[in-house]
């Protein structure tokens, strides 16, 4: 009987060696069982745990880590120019972006799909026209509809939910950038239209790991509620393009302008709207929470703010300064970027393909290990970094679960040098945000008008817990919600 036992689990192991030194990926740091199945990864996905996982992989194996038997984890700031400067295809996770069964310039895989989207749009994204007077003022116009809530929240005594009032705010900025200043959503003064669509956009957020992570199975095993939603916010995204009639100042007009199909051009808005006011809100929402908890950087930033504000005149939001002045704010800027480091909207890795030819991954410092170790990675293994690791990276980052927004300031030349390359928040290379300019103009925006005038203070509802970061490919806060208290002074 003894002696049975023995062999079995001699050729049991026999087995596991052979199958573990066939595995393309054996000679990849990692956990034994992502040799053999991608099952452990997507369980730990499907559970939330994903991001932290991948973080304590690389604190326990270094900067290069297996997770399945075809895709790996790296952490090595070099490796952003390799993978993403140097555009590496994206992986099948992406496909599931697709709208109405047509590619966007995120979901597409292939860079010749991605590429003439992406030239089109640069055009109309960029940072020359997305400060424009007319955008500019857009914003302004939304802060003026939305102060009211602010008011509210003081005269009150009370404490407001501030997730929900920025993700109305991004909303009504980022539909009248598609659809044209006057058809875009006004969520800030309609809670009925308000509640409806940000909650079918919830549902789906609920549902975000079948699809980008499960596509065979995603037709079978998508939940109705999900399958609903989506049905119903493509549905509305197209009804408000046609409705818009596309006018000149519009996205939806200048994408029809450069050769998008009707329904190219819808896909493309229908990804840009979601993308766009989650993260953006999300950013916005950390942002007051951490400061509500940290006087002493609010008071700065009010200083800062405040010293750069016109007189107050009836209208709020004429009390701020033109954007270009708004954007030199050096304590504003680094508040931001601090938040957009520790509490990224998109933490989670992006997944890309290693080129037919493969490629060898060997340490850029010390700092990651020898030099001299090198690890070929063979094609089409998927490979990805994630900003919820590199920003977290105490070489780049001293101290990095501080939320220290002198760093962007003081740091020297090398250092700093050094943080912006590691800085992932918008991704990197050509299909980095093509959004980030103007949402960090609506970020700028909304922050200055609220430390004009108002201090922050956490709502009792709200603790550590209830903003404890999801653990998905985009991040809110477990409750959901966020209550803040705006006081004037
Ligand atoms: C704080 C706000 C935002 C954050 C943190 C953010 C983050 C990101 C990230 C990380 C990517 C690259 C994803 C990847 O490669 O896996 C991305 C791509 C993209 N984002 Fe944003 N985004 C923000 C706001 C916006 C806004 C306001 C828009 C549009 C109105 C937008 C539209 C897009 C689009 C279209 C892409 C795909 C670009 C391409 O592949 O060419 N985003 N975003």
């Amino acid at each position: 009987m003894f002696a049975s036992v023995i062999i079995v689990l001699g050729l049991a192991a026999l087995v596991g060696y052979r199958l573990f030194t066939r595995s393309r990926l054996s000679n990849v740091p990692g956990p034994t069982i992502t040799a053999f199945t991608d099952v452990w990864i997507l369980t730990n996905t499907y559970f939330e745990r994903r991001n932290r996982l991948i973080h304590e992989l690389h604190r326990k194996y270094g900067p290069i880590v297996r997770l399945s038997p075809h895709e790996v984890s790296v952490s090595d700031p070099a490796y952003i120019k390799t993978i993403y400067i140097n555009n590496y295809d994206k992986s099948k996770f992406y496909s599931l972006f697709d709208n109405y069964g047509v590619t966007n310039a995120f979901s597409a895989i292939e860079r010749h799909v991605h590429a003439p989207k992406r030239r089109i749009m640069h055009q109309f994204y960029s940072k020359s026209a997305v400060t424009a007077a007319s955008v500019e003022e857009s914003i302004r116009t939304r802060l003026d509809r939305a102060s009211q809530y602010f008011e509210q929240s003081h005269r009150e005594n009370k404490a407001i939910d501030a997730l929900r009032l920025f993700r109305s705010i991004a909303m009504d900025v980022v539909t009248a950038f598609q659809f044209g200043e006057d058809h875009g959503t006004n969520f800030i003064r309609d809670p009925i239209e308000r509640d409806s669509i940000l909650g079918k956009y919830s549902v789906q957020a609920k549902s975000w790991f079948i699809g980008p992570y499960l596509p065979s199975l995603a037709k079978y095993i998508t939940p109705r509620s999900f399958v609903e939603s989506i049905t119903f916010t493509d549905q509305w995204n197209i009804d408000n393009m046609r409705r818009s009639g596309f006018p000149p100042d519009s996205a939806a007009k200048k994408l029809i302008d450069g050769g998008f199909s009707e329904l190219e051009a819808a896909s493309e808005i229908a990804d840009h709207v979601v993308a766009g006011h989650e993260t953006t809100a999300v950013a916005l929402t950390y942002l007051c929470w951490h400061l509500a908890k940290h006087p002493e950087i609010q008071d700065k930033l009010k200083e800062e703010i405040r010293s750069a504000c016109g007189p107050s005149e009836r209208i709020p939001s004429t009390v701020l300064p033109a954007f270009k002045d708004l954007d030199r704010l050096p304590y504003l800027g680094a508040v931001l970027q601090e938040t957009l480091r520790l509490y990224t909207p998109i933490p989670a890795s992006e997944p890309r393909v290693v080129p037919a030819s493969g490629m060898w991954y060997s340490p850029s410092s010390s700092e990651y290990g020898s030099k001299e170790s090198r690890i070929f990675i063979p094609g089409g293994v998927v490979i990805s970094m994630q900003p919820w690791t590199l920003h977290r990276d105490s070489f780049v980052f001293p101290d990095p679960e501080k939320f220290d927004p002198e760093r962007w300031i003081k740091s020297d030349s090398e250092m700093l040098h050094r943080m912006n390359k590691s800085f992932m928040t918008f991704g990197a290379g050509i299909r980095m945000c093509v959004g980030m300019n103007l949402a960090m103009e609506d970020l700028k925006f909304v922050t200055a008008f609220i430390f004009s005038k108002y201090s922050v203070k956490l709502g009792p509802e709200t603790t550590d817990d209830s903003m404890y970061m999801i653990d998905r490919y985009s991040t809110r806060p477990k409750a959901n919600a966020c209550y803040i208290h705006f006081e004037e002074h």
